[in-house]
């Protein structure tokens, strides 16, 4: 059997490569599709309920399997410098393929709105890293007005690459299913993750691979919820800092999926997202970052609801990495941590140990 080298060489038949195109990659993608066992039985419904787990990606984050194709397609055109504007994941994972490939990553991001393993990422990957007095919708128009004029390559989401790389989750789901899910959950933020996987789908059921593809469903942050405001929105904000954003580069992509798979999209309060994030770290063993939990937090809500039907088989995208960000994850446990539910501070003896237990 031969040895898993990255998506690229897995889909290259459905990928915009030939023989000569200088793969960079870090062995992104083939990630586990887990099926969760405790959440079903509390919400008392018969649905079956996966996770795509997404953060055991290479940098921890979906975004690799974006920045596999941009790079590789960057690198083959000739270029030598990449730039991205990021709420963190994407100025991680450009830094790491810019690193591997041997080019210059510039980055920009939002000040003191990324968390903080996003940073350090950014940093040790050796990135040019650019912290603007703005959020990302501003560092995504100042990326698209530099690239007019300086020979860098932009590998935000408007790089057709990304979504031609992201698309494989889908057709990973498929292969592990047999099928295509009734439905696919996600958290929405620029919105091309959605689109990604809504063309994976597409390509497989007309192509023939399934019979049918799945109703999409986009979740975002309610302080950063274009897509129930059917406009975009100024000043996003959200604890989720990965989905802050006001006005996605992918619009029009967005909507053409909700349309065509019949799927919706709905937002949920930075709280409920939290108790989603932490409910399934407790009940399921699986930690993902905040904005990755909006798509479970959201696929709970929809099943309680009967929105989502019983017996329906769901996948929830779990985008990135709960060790993404510590600061949040310790946040939320402070309240065991004062309780002292949680953590004692003990002598290092045995009889102290004895009475912790
Ligand atoms: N979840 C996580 C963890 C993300 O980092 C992002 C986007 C999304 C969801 C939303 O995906 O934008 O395709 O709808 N993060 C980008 C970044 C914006 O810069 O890392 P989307």
């Amino acid at each position: 059997r031969d040895r898993y080298t990255g998506l690229i060489n897995r889909y290259r038949d459905h990928l915009p490569v030939n023989d000569d195109t200088p793969i960079i990659s870090l062995g992104e993608g083939n990630t586990p599709l887990i099926r969760l066992k405790n959440i079903p039985r509390l919400l008392g419904k018969d649905v079956d309920i996966y996770v795509k787990y997404e953060g055991l990606n290479p940098t921890g984050s979906f975004k690799d399997r974006g920045m596999t194709m941009a790079v590789t397609k960057a690198v083959e055109e000739g270029s030598n410098a990449i730039i991205c504007a990021s709420t963190g994941n994407t100025s991680a994972a450009a830094a790491a393929y810019a690193a591997r490939a041997g080019i210059t990553a510039f980055v920009i991001i939002p000040e003191g709105k990324i968390a903080m393993g996003k940073l350090a990422q950014a940093m040790m990957y050796g990135a040019v890293i650019m912290q603007i007095r703005g959020n990302f919708d501003q560092g995504m128009q100042l990326v698209k007005d530099v690239a007019e004029t300086s020979p860098v390559t932009v590998v935000n989401s408007v790089n057709p690459y990304r979504l031609q790389g992201q698309k494989t989750a889908a057709f990973e789901i498929i292969e592990e299913l047999g099928r295509a899910p009734d439905y696919h959950c996600l958290p929405v933020g620029n919105a091309g993750n959605i689109s990604a996987h809504w063309m994976g789908y597409s390509e497989y059921h007309k192509s023939g691979v399934v019979s049918a593809a799945p109703t999409m469903v986009g979740y975002q942050a309610n302080g950063a919820a274009p897509f129930l405001r059917g406009a975009p929105v100024r000043d996003p904000e959200t604890v989720a800092t990965a989905i802050r954003i006001g006005n996605p580069q992918s619009w029009d992509k967005a909507w053409t999926v909700r349309k065509e798979s019949g799927g919706w999209f709905d937002e949920l309060a930075d709280d409920e997202i939290l108790a989603a994030q932490k409910m399934l770290a407790e009940k399921e063993g699986v930690f993902c970052e905040p904005a990755s939990a909006a798509s479970i937090g959201g696929a709970m809500r929809d099943i309680r609801a009967g929105k989502i039907a019983e017996g329906s088989t769901v996948v929830c995208t779990l985008t990135g990495n709960g060790l993404k960000d510590p600061d949040t994850a310790i946040d939320q446990c402070r309240e065991d941590l004062q309780k002292g539910s949680r953590m004692v501070t003990i002598e290092a003896e045995l009889d102290a140990v004895r009475d912790a237990i």
